[in-house]
């Protein structure tokens, strides 16, 4: 019924500009903006009116969502075809949950483990992990650097490619660096490969000393210790974990390392404040539905098919293949949770670049392009602002200026039609507690917009296929040619 409702409501508006919309209502940008908190939400350059917020929020009603966020926070089996909650909010949840007693006990251990290798000989820290395993501990590092209360360095080692991990290891001291074999399933071949290759590297060096130097993160103990890493270094990631929403598990062992355990508690703090709005806010005055239901609003009722990241802050850099992960790993799906094929679009290809680069290449085809592109601007207030800061701002603000207001035919050579959409989101700073809020916001933002298109965001089957497919190749690399005709004759060209 709304989903009909909005149909012919865009209809009524397609046609209608937002410079219009703004030049006749003088309130238009304190009615589409609110404050959670440390961050602060500017949606007024969106093709919405009152109506539309009105029966983009019946129809999240209409769905159930309230009910459907109970049952996630209540721990129901939410991730409906591995028949197991997604209970990540658990971990920064200062109230009783049905897990809060292991979380406590294994926060306890993982804290005094930091204090030892803060106090100890470490200089290095190799977090060696891939997928969610690799990208929260990336962005939360990079973002929170002046947060650091130790000197260590951090290295990443992801992917298979040797040269990455030569790089590294040219970086590195033996003696001094300890490495973390992310992984929750201790199943995933890159990490493993990765993992025996640092191993024999490390032993080459340092003999029978070297398997101190690991410890491990998963939820599959017994193959970390089939290893030789023992239990005491050993820290787990559960089941009810997912591994793009893992960053508040172990998984953020190495922001813990950097930044500290209060540190870390302010950046758990940060989430569950986020967490507490999502929760009671009604809908229409909640950060993470609204943001939900502007991206439904494009991808269902105008065609859209991408979403840009625009972070205005190099801190910042890696919330964009942080967020490729979380949104399209969670809800580029289609079918539904009945298994039946969906008749309509779900997660948009998300996109991105850090600062003003994006202005010079692919911002062309925002403004003027035959796609609507909504465009999430986020940019980072800093106390002691300098022209480096008002320059960046300006940018943000005029790109998202030119998008919505275009230029009339008579003024420009080719027209530019503007009415295109964007979000500016403002972080009073980047600390641990508002990169915690934010991090929560979109993981909330990706939920709701879940629950609407009646898909299971927990789950990555299409994923799972692809590490199933690559032993089989692997082996014809070195074995029988089987396959078909491609396969068969790729291989072939590979061995030349
Ligand atoms: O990319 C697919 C995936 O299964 C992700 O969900 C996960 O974050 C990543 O692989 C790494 O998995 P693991 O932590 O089990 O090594």
């Amino acid at each position: 019924m709304s989903w009909e409702a909005l149909a012919e409501h865009q209809k009524t508006i397609a046609d209608s500009h937002m410079r219009d919309w703004f030049a006749a209502d003088k309130q238009r940008f304190s009615q589409f903006s609110l404050q959670i908190d440390d961050i602060f939400l500017d949606y007024s350059r969106n093709r919405i009116t009152e109506k539309t917020m009105q029966l983009l929020c019946e129809f999240a009603d209409q769905q159930q969502l309230s009910q459907r966020i109970n049952a996630f926070f209540g721990g129901e089996a939410v991730n409906t075809t591995e028949k197991r909650p997604a209970l990540h909010t658990a971990l920064r949840a200062s109230k009783h949950t049905v897990v809060k007693d292991e979380i406590s006990k294994e926060r306890a251990r993982l804290y005094e483990f930091v204090t030892q290798v803060q106090q100890g000989k470490y200089k290095h820290i190799v977090n060696v992990g891939i997928g969610g395993s690799y990208l929260g501990p990336l962005l939360t590092t990079h973002a929170l650097k002046e947060f650091a209360i130790s000197p260590l360095q951090f290295h990443f080692i992801s992917c298979v490619d040797k040269m990455a991990l030569d790089e590294v290891l040219t970086q590195i001291d033996p003696e001094t660096t300890l490495f973390i074999i992310s992984s929750k399933s201790f199943t995933t071949a890159e990490t493993l490969l990765n993992t025996e290759t640092l191993i024999r590297w490390m032993s080459e060096k340092l003999g029978k000393k070297a398997i101190a130097h690991f410890v491990a993160v998963t939820a599959k103990p017994e193959k970390a210790r089939a290893l030789s890493i023992p239990s005491e270094r050993i820290f787990p990631v559960w089941d009810w974990v997912g591994g793009r929403y893992s960053i508040w598990s172990a998984i953020g062992l190495p922001l813990m390392l950097m930044i500290g355990s209060k540190n870390f508690d302010a950046f758990l703090a940060g989430a569950q404040a986020m967490d507490e709005h999502f929760c009671h806010a009604d809908f229409n005055k909640n950060m993470p539905v609204i943001m939900a239901l502007l991206g439904i609003w494009y991808i269902n009722f105008f065609d859209a098919k991408a979403q840009v990241i625009a972070p205005y802050s190099q801190r910042l850099r890696y919330l964009i293949p942080y967020l490729q992960q979380a949104d399209m790993e969670s809800n580029g799906k289609s079918v539904n949770h009945q298994n039946e094929q969906l008749s309509y679009h779900t997660a948009p290809v998300i996109f991105g670049e850090a600062g003003c680069n994006a202005q010079h290449t692919y911002h062309q085809h925002l403004h003027q392009g035959t796609q609507l592109i909504p465009v999430d601007f986020i940019f980072v207030k800093n106390k002691q602002r300098n022209e480096h800061d008002d320059m960046l701002f300006a940018s943000a603000l005029s790109q998202a200026q030119a998008l919505m207001h275009g230029m009339a035919h008579d003024q420009a050579y080719r027209e530019l039609s503007g009415n295109r959409p964007s979000n500016i989101i403002l972080l009073n700073q980047l600390t641990p507690h508002s990169l915690g809020a934010l991090l929560a916001l979109y993981e909330h933002k990706i939920f709701v917009q879940g629950v609407l298109w009646n898909v299971n965001s927990f789950d990555q089957w299409g994923v799972e296929l692809g590490k199933q497919l690559l032993p089989e190749i692997l082996q014809q690399l070195n074995g029988t040619i089987s396959g078909d005709a491609s396969v068969a004759g790729l291989v072939k060209e590979y061995r030349k």
